[in-house]
């Protein structure tokens, strides 16, 4: 009989730093306050690391939790997918450093970068991965350390308040199966159903951080540190308007081309940008609010990590459980974009 590889999600773990910057301590460092971004962005709170905490720091975090949760060894990998856009060092990226730390085998580890988009990404690299049946079990990582690149005074007001730092850990397996288990919305087997991917570099400059980078002269000079370009800039107005045009976009098309309605969807995750256009989103899909999980008003946006952080955090509430049918949308810097459905 023919062989097939499906992919399963089978364990999931976050770690948020323990310091809290609630949006009065914000208001303390810039002119803004609470009600402004509570009613612009739902955000209430987010978590800050303390020195000297890098972002791979996090990463390992999250990877601990969710080796001790699955009893499995650094040894039963064999690939790490990281996903950052503030790494330890401009290069390398977090993947080795995380792969070193932690004792894993000298097994391959790559960054991508794909800024907020990373869970949808990773997991369609690595369901490609295994489906292939080239590897077994692969690692991904989720983390990002905002706060330090983050213009924490009046200036930078439109892009501080919305981020925190975070981090997560996913561990993906191929499961051999036959031609009828392969995962579908009409069946019941666990794992990666569908994804759906988009890019678009006419955003690039909407949101960005411009230095260092090989595009400014010197690739890192006095003037563009102090005009500020090391911070993340963002044009927030049309970020969010392709934000919601696209996360719609691809929660249509999963949709229609996996033949299922909402009514089908135990829960939507969107990525965690800004909890209204989670809720734009809900609202096209004509979904309940109790079938979408946000948990921004805690963290803000954790860039790479929210939608992980949000699937270890709703199965731990009960909000899902094995066996569900999730869907996820996110967007990015980049532009990028994308969506996955997937039966946990
Ligand atoms: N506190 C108080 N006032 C602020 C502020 C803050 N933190 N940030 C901006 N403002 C001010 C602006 O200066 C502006 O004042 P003005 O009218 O006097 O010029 C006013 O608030 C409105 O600013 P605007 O940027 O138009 O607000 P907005 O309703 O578009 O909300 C964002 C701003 C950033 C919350 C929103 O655009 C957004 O969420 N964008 C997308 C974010 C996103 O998804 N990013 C990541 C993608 S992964």
């Amino acid at each position: 009989m023919a062989k097939y590889f499906k992919t399963v999600m089978t364990h999931f773990s976050r770690y948020l730093p323990p310091g809290r910057v609630t949006n009065n301590d914000l208001s303390k460092l810039m002119d803004t306050n609470d009600a402004w971004i509570t009613e612009r962005s739902g955000i209430k709170e987010r978590r800050f690391v303390e020195e000297p905490i890098a972002t791979s720091d996090l990463a390992i975090e999250a990877v601990k939790k969710v080796l001790a949760e699955s009893n499995l060894k650094p040894a039963d990998f064999d690939y790490i997918i990281a996903s950052t856009l503030s790494p330890d060092y401009y290069f390398p990226g977090i993947a080795p450093i995380v792969q070193h730390k932690l004792g894993f085998p000298t097994i391959p580890a790559i960054d991508i970068r794909v800024q907020c988009s990373a869970f949808v990404y990773s997991t369609q690299l690595a369901d490609a991965m295994l489906k292939s049946g080239q590897y077994k079990r692969i690692l991904l990582v989720f983390s990002d350390v905002q706060s330090k690149l983050l213009d924490l005074t009046t200036n930078g007001r439109n892009v501080a308040v919305l981020f925190g730092d975070g981090a997560a850990a996913v561990i993906c397996e191929a499961k051999e199966c036959t031609q009828e288990e392969i995962p579908q919305a009409s069946n019941q087997s666990s794992g990666v159903i569908d994804t759906i991917l988009g890019s678009d570099g006419v955003g690039a400059e909407m949101l960005l951080l411009r230095t260092p980078g090989t595009a400014t002269r010197g690739f890192l000079s006095p003037e563009t540190y102090e005009n500020g370009d090391w911070h993340p800039k963002m044009d927030g107005r049309v970020v969010f308007k392709h934000a919601v045009n696209r996360m719609c976009e691809v929660a249509e098309t999963l949709m229609a081309r996996n033949k299922i309605s909402a009514n089908d969807i135990a829960c939507l995750i969107p990525h965690q940008a800004n909890l209204r256009i989670s809720e734009m989103v809900r609202e096209k899909m004509n979904l309940s609010q109790d079938k979408v999980f946000n948990n921004i008003h805690k963290y803000g946006n954790t860039t790479s990590a929210t939608i992980p952080i949000c699937i270890n955090e709703a199965l731990e509430e009960g909000r899902i459980k094995k066996g569900d049918l999730v869907l996820t949308v996110a967007f990015g810097a980049g532009f990028t974009w994308g969506g996955s459905l997937i039966r946990l």
